[in-house]
């Protein structure tokens, strides 16, 4: 029944010192197990002088397979036999403890949990729930099932009725809540139409620019020959198209960096990101809910950074895992109808070597592109007076006239897969049988 034992700090067991005398820690180690066993059968007498009569109490392990400072995970049945019950069991100090094993918050496993102050921590994103009775010492007071648990001879009972039940109560901040609800009500929306205009309620043609330049706007702002580019092509788009356009500058939002959830466990990366629930400051919901939500175009602007793309380019796509991996976890496809375009400028060279990448994530996204999908500029390797960068840049008029094709192709590929019903008959024809399907909560 025992799936897991984790430690929950590195070696170390409550109440005993490391020492780096082998003999005294072999000494410490034996009077540590003692006190153990000493404090195990204080627990059977303070639990266990009842007798496993009680029928509700269920055996999950004998005592010594979860040393002090442990934990482990179990399955038990429910009070009527017919659901389970996962259940993290902790082993402190010779004393054991039951709690569910599902963090209440997106169901991370408590039993891999780290341990501080009889408080376990779950490994997804931090929530914190005691071990004694489940409650949490997180803000907002949410708080998973506790059960209670018996030790007669050396054996571990857990009684399936919970000593206390378990209770969500906080929820994420307002801002979260509505992106959350405004996407899921996109994709509804997207997914019933038959034909979707291409000028939604008659309000025109949306174009997102972003320009992911950094450069420090308070103190030494310069000119920047992407966002230059990026400023022509919105204007271009406004003039020829009559479109709405908007242009996100990264270096002026605050986008915490990616924490690699998603690394502890594909289903530990949840959209709307967890750091955007966790952090109000993050503004990270303002390129969520532009890129997927409003947009139909979105045109990416970056200057070549040693060979790549800008770091903020980085930063925020790194943040973007997020609505990419819901494909993989959910096969919920966030990004519908959408276009993209790239403008990339640089005063060497490697301007492929960014498209492709820039290309190879934003399809992965779920973008589709039109003809000419990105503008590429460079002086060459030898351009070390990068100070004319910008102005060479303005006086080309081949770059205008590429700048020009790239937002055509884009603004007729939108109108081609809106009217088609490109992404819908694509995914509608693509649906695995439910064998197949993806890892689900
Ligand atoms: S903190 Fe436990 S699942 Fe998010």
């Amino acid at each position: 029944m025992a799936r897991v034992s984790v430690p929950f700090t590195e070696g170390h067991y409550y109440g005993e010192e490391k020492r780096p005398n082998t003999e005294l820690a072999h000494n410490s180690l034996l009077a540590c197990r003692r006190e153990r066993n000493r404090k195990v059968e204080v627990a059977d007498d303070m639990l266990g002088k009842q007798n496993n009569n009680d029928n509700n109490f269920q055996y999950i392990c004998n005592s010594d397979q979860i040393s002090p400072g442990q934990s482990a995970s179990f399955t038990i049945n429910d009070e009527g036999g017919s659901n389970k019950i996962a259940l993290a069991v902790f082993n402190l100090d010779g004393v054991f403890y039951a709690i569910s094993d599902v963090c209440i918050h997106k169901g991370g496993p408590l039993s891999k949990g780290t341990i501080k102050d009889n408080v376990v921590t779950c490994p997804w994103h931090g929530w914190k729930y005691s071990v004694k009775d489940g409650r949490s010492a997180h803000k907002g007071g949410d708080s998973v099932s506790s059960y209670p648990v018996k030790v007669l001879e050396g054996k571990v009972y857990v009684s399936p009725i919970p000593q206390a039940v378990g209770k969500k109560i906080s929820k994420p901040h307002a801002a979260y809540q509505e992106l959350d609800g405004a996407v899921k009500q996109h994709i509804r929306n997207t997914e019933s139409s038959q034909v979707l205009p291409f000028n939604r309620d008659g309000a025109t043609l949306r174009i997102l620019g972003i320009s992911t330049t950094n450069m420090n706007d308070k103190i030494t702002p310069r000119k920047s020959t992407s966002e230059s580019a990026l400023e022509f092509a919105l204007q271009y788009a406004k003039d020829k198209y009559s479109a709405e356009t908007v242009m996100l500058k990264l270096r002026q939002l605050n986008i915490r960096h990616c924490e690699g959830y998603y690394s502890k466990d594909a289903k530990a990366c949840i959209f709307p990101c967890s750091i955007s629930e966790m952090d109000e400051e993050d503004q990270m919901i303002e390129i969520y809910d532009r890129v997927i939500i409003w947009a139909d175009v979105v045109i990416v602007a970056t200057p070549i950074r040693w060979g790549s793309a800008s770091s903020l380019y980085y930063q925020m796509i790194q943040r973007m895992n997020c609505v990419q991996n819901q494909i993989i976890t959910h096969n919920n496809y966030l990004i519908r109808d959408k276009v993209g375009a790239f403008i990339i400028t640089g005063g060497q060279d490697n301007v492929q070597h960014v498209a492709g990448e820039l290309l190879s994530f934003w399809s992965q996204l779920g973008f589709v592109f039109g003809k000419f999908p990105f503008t590429g500029w460079s002086r060459g390797w030898y351009a070390e007076d990068t100070e004319n960068n910008v102005s060479d840049n303005a006086k080309s008029l081949a770059f205008r006239q590429d700048i020009m094709k790239t937002i055509n192709g884009a603004i007729e590929m939108s109108r081609l897969i809106k009217k088609s019903r490109y992404d819908e008959k694509i995914l509608n024809n693509s649906k695995p049988p439910s064998s197949l399907l993806p890892i689900r909560d």
